[in-house]
Order: C-alpha cells, then sequence, then structure tokens
C-alpha cells in the first residue's frame, strides 16, 4: 500500500539520533513519498540538502509563523532562490498561528504570510497552510490570494473545509483524526471530496493511536487512513492510494 506522507519534518531533533537509518528503513518499506516542511530560512537550506540524499524526499520552504519574528527581509530572496531546486515542490509551512498569548504579533504572521503566498505565485508553486486558531483570518486571506495548496492539520469546521475545497484547495488529515475527542475533524475526513484529501504526519508530532504521545513517523500513516477508511465505508488501501495520488498531483511529483 503507498503511503506518501504530505506533511513532516525530520529535521527536529526528535530524529536527531536516527535520521538517516530511520528515513532509509522508512523508504525500503512502504514509504513512497514524503514533504519536508521547513519552519525558518535557515531550516529551508537544510530541507533541501536533505531532500538531495533520498529520491523520494521531498522539501517545501518557508516561514512558519511561529518563526515570523525572527525573519529578515533577505529570507524571501533565501526562500525564492531555494525554490529553484529541483527537489523543491511547495512554499511552506506558512500561516497564521494565534495559540499563544506570546507569540509573534499577528500583524507580523500575516505580513510574512501575504508575502510568501505573492512569492508563491509569483514562482506558480503550490503552498503548505498551517492554521492554528486562526480560521478567519486564513480563510479571508486564501480568498484573497486564492493559492493553489493544501491546509495543513486542517483543524476547521466542515463549513470551512467547504470554502478550501471551493477554493480549489487540499484538506491534510493528520493523526488527530484518530483521537477520541476529534468529533469535529471526523466529520471533516467523512464528507470532504476524496480528491481534496492529504494524508500527513506532521511527524515528530501528533501519532495516531494507538502511539498517541510517543514520537510519530511517517508509517504511522497507516492508522490515520484506517480512521478515515472506517468513518467513509472503504478500505484502508483506497485511502491510502487517494492520499498517494493528490499528492502527487498538488506537488508535481511522479506517481509512486
Ligand atoms: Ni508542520
Amino acid at each position: 500500500m503507498p503511503i506518501f506522507d504530505s506533511h513532516a519534518h525530520y529535521l527536529d531533533t526528535a530524529f536527531d539520533s536516527d535520521r538517516e537509518v530511520l528515513l532509509t528503513s522508512l523508504f525500503e518499506n512502504g514509504v513512497c513519498g514524503i514533504i519536508e516542511a521547513a519552519t525558518s530560512a535557515n531550516s529551508a537550506s537544510l530541507a533541501v540538502a536533505l531532500a538531495h540524499r533520498f529520491p523520494h524526499l521531498f522539501a517545501a520552504v518557508g516561514i512558519h509563523p511561529e518563526d515570523a519574528g525572527n525573519a529578515i527581509d533577505s529570507d524571501l530572496q533565501v526562500l525564492s532562490r531555494l525554490a529553484a531546486d529541483e527537489k523543491v515542490v511547495a512554499i511552506g509551512e506558512i500561516g497564521l498561528d494565534y495559540h499563544y498569548d506570546d507569540a509573534c504579533p499577528r500583524d507580523i504572521q500575516q505580513q510574512w504570510f501575504c508575502r510568501q503566498l505573492e512569492l508563491a505565485h509569483a514562482l506558480d508553486l503550490p503552498v503548505v497552510v498551517h492554521d492554528r486558531e486562526a480560521h478567519e483570518d486564513t480563510l479571508c486571506l486564501l480568498q484573497k490570494y486564492r493559492p493553489r495548496g493544501v491546509v495543513h492539520c486542517f483543524s476547521g469546521s466542515t463549513e470551512m473545509a467547504r470554502e478550501i475545497v471551493n477554493l480549489g484547495m487540499y484538506i491534510g488529515i493528520g493523526g488527530v483524526v484518530t483521537f477520541k475527542n476529534a468529533r469535529k475533524l471526523t466529520e471533516v475526513a467523512a464528507v470532504i471530496p476524496p480528491e481534496r484529501l492529504l494524508l500527513e504526519t506532521d511527524a515528530p508530532y501528533l501519532a495516531p493511536e494507538p502511539y498517541r504521545g510517543k514520537r510519530c513517523d511517517s508509517s504511522k500513516i497507516f492508522y490515520t487512513a484506517a480512521a478515515i477508511a472506517a468513518l467513509r465505508g472503504v478500505s484502508t488501501e483506497t485511502v491510502l492510494q487517494w492520499g498517494e495520488q493528490n499528492a502527487c498531483e498538488l506537488y508535481n511529483i511522479p506517481r509512486c
């Protein structure tokens, strides 16, 4: 069964002890594609370097809203230069995060989100959008810029999911869909059109049940796909195939 992880962070320190060994073993055991999502200009360079070590690993380059406070103007040129690399398939992850009170000020987050939406448009690349407790502002800016791309680790309502789908964008669903208290997300996972679904881990975070709280890796997508399959009355293999096909289509990657 083809496992395509459309969003992971293997540069996280959680993988410092076994990064190369783990990735090698994942690709030998059914994982056919991984998108490494950068969070800053510096991590974007590292993501591109990592992508060059594994044929089926690709990079998204961008400045995460939590890092927007540290970003400097010239980072935009760095991203632009990196985006020309053949292993870069998207601008991301970018977006808005209103969860923490002491986070980067919202106007700075919005400024960097807009600048990177414009960059993606100029480079004709899709975007990987992070939206945490910022649904209204995120949707408003997506409706303004109308990018191609995905709202990753989707946490909005079914109404918002419908708006995202109407924009032609994808909905990224990860391990949270297997959690007991994930009623809103299970509703979304049950009704979105199959051709708009992306599977993801956000590894090392958000491992699905029965691994909740443990370090996550791309192989765990199986449990996420199984949960979505149960909600929709289809086989796990079918859901994995949707995830793989949609990711290859969005990111313009040859099928596994
Ligand atoms: Ni992420």
